[in-house]
């Protein structure tokens, strides 16, 4: 049994709890969060302590792992504190707002042996990861173009998202998840360019950066300055010179009303009719949270969003951010 602790029982903690609670071997044993009300609704919901300091949490020999899902601009504090009570850590994302953040946590994890992942979710995600599987197998042929979009509506949940040096804005915070997915189909781009608009707080909410690899580009739309009553939408498409296929996800509400979701997911081949790509069902939260204690059971690193990833992930967003604020191109390779 792998007994987690969970750290920030917020809107992401929730979802977190619900998916630690589905997976077989793990244990949700602790929630702590400096919100007494808080911790104590989270874990009584699971029948698990409630403490309200983190450090309780990291001096909790009970606990292998702890799942950090505190406000992005305490994640490099909590790693590297729970690295050094040799804690496993499975963190949100975006893991950090530098790049000197996550060297940080990488040393305190290598230091300490523990093992860590990040909880980019997106590569969990049932149709994001049956169409890399399309591309990976040669269906669609040589890649051509790849355009993804995540719009939503403010996160008004919580006030830190709209201030940009806590949540970095859309451009770290939302635009993260189809960067990374980008990533995992692509690789580094040798160019990034990016134009947006940035809200009242300065922070950068709307975004379009474009990806160039090679003979092939490549787009990110990412905001949350959509008028109330938007559903909240992402989806991709990934054109090649054999197939293409598109994904649209919306759903009413936020990200944790997932199930009510309207999706669609097709294969165009020329000559033939659409298909449904066969994919798993799956809740990706779920399946990231089982990964992740596999990893653990087994004693073996997680390969899928490790740090290092992330630290590069990282670099490709804050290129967009200089694009966005330099009104040029970044060259990153
Ligand atoms: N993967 C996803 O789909 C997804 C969705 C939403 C948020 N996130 C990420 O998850 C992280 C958390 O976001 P959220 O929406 O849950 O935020 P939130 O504001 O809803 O929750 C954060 C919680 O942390 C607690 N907290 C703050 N400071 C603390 C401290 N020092 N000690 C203990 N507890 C403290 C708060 O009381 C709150 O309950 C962010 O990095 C965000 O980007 C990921």
């Amino acid at each position: 049994m792998i007994r987690l602790g969970l750290l920030g029982a917020g809107f992401i903690g929730a979802t977190h709890a619900a998916a630690i609670q589905a997976v077989e071997g793990a244990e949700l044993t602790v929630v702590a969060d400096a919100n007494r009300e808080a911790a104590d609704r989270l874990a009584g919901q699971y029948g698990a302590r409630a403490y309200y300091e983190a450090e309780r949490l990291y001096e909790d020999e009970a606990l292998d792992a702890v799942t950090i899902c505190l406000p992005t601009y305490l994640h490099c504090e909590a790693v590297v504190a729970a690295a050094e009570r040799g804690k496993h850590i499975l963190c949100e994302k975006p893991v950090a707002l530098a790049v000197s953040e996550v060297d940080q946590m990488i040393d305190a994890v290598e230091s300490a042996g523990v093992k860590a992942m990040v909880a980019q979710c997106v590569r969990f995600w049932p149709q994001y990861a049956a169409a890399k599987q399309l591309l990976d197998d040669g269906v669609l042929g040589r890649p051509l173009m790849a355009t993804t979009s995540r719009l939503a509506g403010p996160p008004g949940w919580s006030s830190w998202f709209l201030n940009p040096k806590l949540s970095g804005g859309a451009i770290l915070d939302l635009a993260i998840h189809d960067l990374d997915y980008l990533f995992t189909l692509f690789g580094v781009p040798e160019r990034v360019f990016a134009v947006g608009t940035a809200s009242g707080t300065g922070a950068w909410d709307d975004v379009l950066t474009t990806l160039r690899y090679g003979q092939m580009g490549a787009s990110a739309r990412a905001g949350y300055l959509m008028p109330d009553g938007w559903p909240f939408t992402t989806s991709f498409r990934i054109l090649g010179d054999e197939a293409c296929v598109e994904y649209r996800f919306r759903v009413g509400g936020q990200i944790d009303n997932r199930a009510a979701a309207q999706t669609e997911f097709t294969l165009f081949r020329s000559g033939q009719d659409p298909e449904q790509p066969a994919c798993s069902t799956q809740d990706p939260y779920e399946a990231e949270v089982e990964y992740f204690v596999d990893c653990l059971r087994q004693g073996r690193e997680p390969e899928i969003a490790t740090l290092k990833e992330a630290r590069t992930v990282l670099r490709i967003a804050l290129a967009a951010r200089e694009s966005l604020e330099t009104g040029g191109p970044v060259d990153l390779l």
